[in-house]
């Protein structure tokens, strides 16, 4: 039976981290688990930066943004040196089962310890919703409502001003975030990575709303959609001869309370991790499906390709005219 594990967070932090952790922390103490908190992500396990967890240690984190244990890209987890120095961490520790939360690459990281013996659960902690196994990831939501909130201040000034407003969002090579908050804060179009850039289609778009009274556009842009966002802004107004405006909203899309969706997608992922590792189950991946809470093997899991949802993206079409 196992007896101790660790909890860390890894890559871009994402809001309902913190909810995570909170639920592995208590729902292993609950288990019978020492849990320990790596801090840092897989940096702060190849240095040492490993604290026993009790059950106060997660308290009044559960609405906070960001993550108690810190977070970070680590270069050094990639080599085989690292790689080695964290595996000697964890036994030095007694750690035996480990919860990453994060994106595709601490997904990865994991993977690449599963590998070596260790039984890691993967919790999809993004605001990119680009893991193709779950339906939706830990963030997303809040990131969503935060781009929503900000199309509703932009939607004021720009229609004060008959303007249209180019906004862009995150997403790193997944177009959600801008699908998302775009069918659903009522965007003129959406302009997604996993589709190619018709220059024509958005700039006709603005033209005949212009011709029918429409003086205000918002056209949401993802950052990894295959046009840089300046040049986007200078050839519409080129093209539209009308007055276009970015907004690059950056950062501000990863902080903030996480919603309830975040945090009981969070919360259950959390529980279920525990449960898995508690019955001495290989390494999953965690997500939901449809609704429900569900684990993949690791490897399958980081198999699945994510697909735009066509359906939404023809719908933007459909509404907006
Ligand atoms: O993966 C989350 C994310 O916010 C992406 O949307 C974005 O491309 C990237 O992280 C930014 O990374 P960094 O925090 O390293 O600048």
């Amino acid at each position: 039976m196992m007896k101790r594990i660790g909890v860390l967070t890894s890559g871009g932090d994402a809001p309902g981290m913190n909810a995570a952790i909170r639920s592995v922390v208590r729902c292993g103490i609950e288990a019978g688990l020492e849990v320990y908190g790596i801090e840092r992500g897989y940096e702060g396990l190849i240095d040492g930066e490993i604290r026993q967890m009790d059950r106060r240690s997660v308290g009044d984190i559960l609405q906070r943004g960001g993550t108690i244990l810190k977070t970070a890209r680590s270069q050094r987890f990639m080599t085989e040196e690292g790689m080695t120095k964290a595996l000697t961490m964890l036994d030095t520790f007694g750690i035996e089962g480990l919860v990453a939360i994060g994106g595709d690459g601490t997904l990865h990281g994991a993977l690449e310890l599963s590998k070596r013996g260790v039984k890691v659960m993967g919790l999809p902690g993004t605001i990119d919703n680009d893991l193709a196994y779950t339906d939706f990831t830990i963030g997303f939501d809040t990131a969503v409502s935060t781009v929503l909130d900000a199309i509703t201040k932009i939607r004021d000034t720009s229609s004060a001003h008959e303007r249209v407003s180019v906004i862009e969002v995150m997403g790193r090579n997944c177009g959600d975030i801008a699908l998302y908050a775009g069918l659903t804060g009522g965007a003129e179009d959406v302009i997604v990575p996993e589709l190619p850039v018709d220059i024509n289609k958005i700039c006709r778009k603005v033209v005949i709303g212009t011709n029918h009274g429409k003086m205000q556009s918002i056209i949401i842009k993802a950052e990894g959609a295959p046009i840089d966002s300046n040049e986007l802004v200078e050839e519409m107004i080129k093209r539209t001869g009308r007055e276009v405006k970015l907004v690059v909203l950056s950062y501000l899309q990863r902080g903030g309370s996480p919603t309830m969706r975040d945090r009981l997608l969070a919360t259950l992922c959390g529980s279920k991790a525990v449960e898995l590792l508690a019955s001495d189950s290989s390494s999953k991946a965690i997500g939901v499906v449809d609704g429900q809470i569900m684990e993949y093997d690791l490897a399958s899991a980081l198999e699945m390709e994510h697909h735009i949802n066509m359906d939404m993206y023809n719908l933007i079409g459909v509404l907006s005219k």
